[in-house]
């Protein structure tokens, strides 16, 4: 049986297929829970700190009221008001907190720093978005295409755009789970070759594809999802103009989606530019399944909670 208790949530590649496989079940068995009215509290009496050093909206709200629904109690501790912000190293930090709380949930910029949080605390670590991944949100757009496909393995899931810490994420998701995954970035806007390779591997193992190249139209071949993301991810807001530049032949706009079966899924963790990286017609259409995404952070994070802490 798969048990997950005291272990940290950094990345997908930690995890297993089945133990990823786990997460996504009890996420849907929340989920009903949630919406029978029927209360599920195992986190009674236990607190989440929350360390934000980027803006969030999903992932503030979801984390903080997750952790309600479970009975616990989340604190927002923005980094400018704590210590850390004037220099307190993450070692003590980890240790201080590791005394006070049940878990952490940290966004920060650099993903060593949630490594080293992780290493210096005796209590979960979670991961809620770095440079290099975003795996809670990646587990909640997995279950989110589970329940519109009602399964995952032998779909393709098509990126067109920015190779970021989303498509990272995503790809190593679908190279557990067992689904196609092509990427199509400009030149420079590549995927990390390390975490490309690694995934590859994985994909390899379990007998599924991974292609990355620099064609929207290769990658969104026959797909089953189309998924994007923001050109300039927060930290890159600078680049925005010579961005706008290298990606404005990967917008996904109708033209694009054709090349798609014709019941693919729109995807997009949002925050989203409408006219830059996706076109109104399609992230506003009847192809998208955004709202479902940001929803299932709530249900796909108590589950990690639940089995974590
Ligand atoms: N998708 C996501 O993580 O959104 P926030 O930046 O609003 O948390
Ligand atoms: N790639 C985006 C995701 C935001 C949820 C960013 O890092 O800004």
């Amino acid at each position: 049986a798969v048990d997950l208790k005291g272990r940290d949530f950094l990345g997908l590649s930690d995890f297993s297929t089945e133990e990823i496989q786990y997460l996504l079940d009890l996420a849907i068995d929340l989920k009903k829970k949630q919406k029978a009215g029927e209360a599920f509290q195992p986190l009674k009496g236990k607190t989440l700190g929350m360390i934000f050093e980027k803006s969030s909206t999903r992932t503030r709200v979801s984390f903080e009221v997750g952790m309600y629904q479970l009975g616990g109690h989340a604190l927002f501790l923005s980094s400018n008001d704590l210590q850390l912000g004037r220099g307190e190293t993450i070692s003590d930090t980890a240790q201080v907190m590791s005394r006070y709380l049940d878990g952490i949930m940290i966004r920060t910029h650099a993903h060593r720093k949630v490594i080293d949080l992780a290493r210096g605390a005796t209590i979960p670590v979670i991961n809620g978005l770095t440079d290099r991944s975003h795996p809670c949100q990646a587990l909640a757009d997995y279950q989110t295409i589970l329940e519109h496909k009602g399964h995952l393995r032998g779909l393709k899931v098509a990126y067109i755009g920015d190779g970021n810490n989303m498509v990272h994420s995503l790809m190593m998701g679908a190279a557990k789970l067992g689904i196609d995954f092509a990427v199509a970035s400009p030149q420079g806007y590549e995927p990390n070759a390390g975490i490309v390779a690694s995934t590859m591997d994985v994909a390899n193992q379990n007998g599924c594809k991974l292609y990355v190249g620099t064609d929207p139209k290769e990658a969104a071949a026959n797909a089953d999802v189309i998924y994007t993301d923001v050109w300039a991810s927060m930290g890159f807001e600078t680049e925005q103009k010579e961005r706008e530049l290298a990606f404005k032949n990967y917008q996904v706009n109708e033209a694009l989606a054709s090349y798609a079966h014709k019941d693919y899924l729109f995807m997009h963790c949002l925050p989203a530019h409408r006219g830059e990286e996706v076109s109104e017609g399609v992230i506003d259409g009847s192809n998208s399944i955004i709202f479902d995404q940001a929803e299932n952070r709530l249900h796909a994070q108590k589950a990690i909670m639940a089995a974590t802490m």
